[in-house]
């Protein structure tokens, strides 16, 4: 697929479906995510798929410890642990992508920049293969306790829970963007 065409057509899927073989996931990421520009080269970024059972086991570890945090009990708490147990389960795969955080501020900020570069050539790549991806962080990706679920190592830090599947969208004709100021011209 052109790429115009491909960033063009992209679309955040909410409900994807299906499967993605192994080969594919693993192509996604290594010809495409880590071709991402990156200064000095440090290669921050880290990849981890989640699938099948994994997913059920990770969603329903984070459900209950998000319960610990919020005050409710009985038929209530089952039924927010039902629930938010379930998120990891709108995809078939979810590829965790995380930022490998060392250096001083300026290699942290553009490590940052760059796992979000590989992440974008993850979801374009994906696009141009027929898959269908979401990009998503919510509190999910920010809580320790998800690190410590994930056996996250202490200097990762997530930057994109990207789901990935089987498309369901197939009209992206009505994503907007606001063309107003967005360019600013200097010609002297
Ligand atoms: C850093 C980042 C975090 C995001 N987190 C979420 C999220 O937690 N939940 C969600 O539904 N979408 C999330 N998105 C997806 C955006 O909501 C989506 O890209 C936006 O609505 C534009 O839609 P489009 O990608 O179809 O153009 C996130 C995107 C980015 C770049």
């Amino acid at each position: 697929m052109d790429v115009l065409k491909a960033i063009r057509t992209r679309i955040s899927e909410s409900q994807l479906t299906g499967e993605v073989d192994d080969a594919t996931i693993a192509k996604l990421i290594q010809e495409a995510a880590i071709w991402a520009p990156n200064h000095h080269h440090t290669e921050p970024w880290h990849f981890m798929v989640l699938k099948g059972k994994a997913r059920e086991r990770v969603g329903l570890a984070w459900a209950e410890a998000s319960a610990r945090e919020i005050p409710v009990d009985g038929a209530a708490r089952e039924k927010y642990i039902s629930k938010e147990s379930q998120k990891l389960l709108r995809a078939p795969v979810i590829i965790i992508v995380s930022q490998r955080v060392s250096g001083g501020p300026v290699q942290v900020e553009e490590d940052h920049a760059a796992v979000s570069a590989a992440v974008q050539n993850l979801l374009l790549a994906a696009h141009g293969m027929g898959l269908g991806t979401r990009w998503r962080t919510g509190k999910m990706a920010y809580h320790p306790e998800m690190a410590k679920i994930l056996d996250l190592p202490e200097d990762l830090k997530i930057i994109a829970f990207v789901y990935l599947g089987q498309p369901t969208l197939t009209d992206t004709s009505d994503r907007h963007r606001n063309l107003d100021g967005v360019i600013e011209w200097k010609v002297e």
